[in-house]
């Protein structure tokens, strides 16, 4: 069986090079609204999305990124909208809520012609005091930790081509 679902869950890649061009707002919108609907447990809705496109906080945040795997590298590929998903720790399932958030926000993305890659190391970013910094300018209080990014832009270059699943990934019984 196939639909236009299952193909862009099936054809969806991680891309790690970009081109400058900004994300079209209206698709920004609506992947953004995707990541609200997904499920969190017990409907508790734990995690909030920043979306990041300012040059001066995308920068910190590279610079921040990088420095937890001690380079100084742009660990988000050169792509012009970063989305930091963190999640309330006090919640049971925080990380599984942010990851649905992240990975509904992932295919979204794909169905409407914009490339993504999750980006690590969120965590340790908003740790540190210009992480926390950041949250307190946008008036984020709590118990937040950050679980992962989404960078969003085009790909510069062919789509990776889809790599085989690995065996007995499915079992039944
Ligand atoms: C939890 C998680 C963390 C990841 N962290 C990174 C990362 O820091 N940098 C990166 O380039 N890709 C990262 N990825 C992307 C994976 O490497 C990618 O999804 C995997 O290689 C499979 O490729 P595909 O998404 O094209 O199917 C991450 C993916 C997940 C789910």
């Amino acid at each position: 069986m196939t639909n236009e679902t299952l193909e862009t869950l099936k054809s969806r890649r991680s891309v790690r090079s970009y081109l400058p061009k900004q994300v079209d707002e209206e698709a920004l919108q609506a992947i953004l609204e995707a990541g609200t609907y997904a499920a969190t447990g017990m409907n508790r809705q734990s995690p909030i999305i920043i979306c990041i496109q300012d040059p001066e906080t995308r920068e910190m945040l590279r610079r921040l990124n990088a420095g937890v795997m001690g380079s100084d590298r742009d660990p988000f590929y050169g792509a012009p909208t970063v989305v930091a998903v963190l999640a309330d720790k006090n919640i049971l399932t925080h990380v599984e809520d942010a990851s649905l958030v992240i990975g509904n926000m992932m295919n979204a993305a794909f169905s409407v012609g914009v490339d993504s890659c999750w980006i690590h190391r969120a965590r340790e970013e908003f740790e540190t005091e210009d992480g926390k910094a950041l949250l307190a300018s946008l008036g984020i209080e709590g118990d937040y930790i950050g679980v992962g990014h989404l960078i969003l832009g085009y790909r510069d270059g062919e789509l990776p081509p889809t790599r085989p699943r690995k065996e007995n990934y499915i079992y039944r019984a």
